[in-house]
């Protein structure tokens, strides 16, 4: 459980992130901050592309940059964008986030700074996890 604090820091961190989105195609920011097991809070934002599909939603950017730094152990995730309305997370992103707690609390938040809390749990309830699922054999060869 991230405290209260925490919290509204990672709120505070993922509207920063978001003045960071790189968005020209879609003009939509977002921002998320990923707080670690240890304390630490890492950032990122949607990086779009001109090959749109390779564009990258900030969830899963701040995910990558955690593991980057060789955090793996996950809290809370805060997400902020431009729009009245909560941004929840993509599918895409849900599964990325279940790789490192399939539990991470989810903040949401509103552009006119409501917050909801919310989980993975409760937003990705049958995550798929490899490390659940016996180990596929080599393939025989004639
Ligand atoms: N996007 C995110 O970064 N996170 C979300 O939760 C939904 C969508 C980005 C991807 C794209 O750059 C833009 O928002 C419009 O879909």
């Amino acid at each position: 459980m991230a405290t209260a604090s925490q919290r509204k820091a990672l709120v505070t961190r993922a509207i920063q992130a978001k003045t960071r989105a790189y968005a020209p195609y879609s003009r939509f920011r977002v921002g998320a901050a990923i707080l670690a097991d240890d304390g630490t809070i890492i950032e990122g934002c949607n990086v779009e592309n001109s090959s749109y599909s390779l564009t990258i939603c900030a969830e899963r950017n701040a995910v990558f940059q955690a593991a980057a730094r060789g955090k793996t152990r996950l809290r809370a995730i805060a997400i902020a964008s431009d729009d009245p309305e909560f941004l929840p997370p993509c599918g895409a992103c849900r599964q990325v986030l279940s790789e490192f707690n399939p539990a991470m609390e989810i903040i949401l938040t509103t552009v006119d700074g409501r917050t909801k809390l919310t989980s993975l749990t409760r937003l990705f309830p049958m995550p798929a996890d490899l490390k659940k699922l016996a180990r596929p054999r080599p393939v025989k060869r004639k």
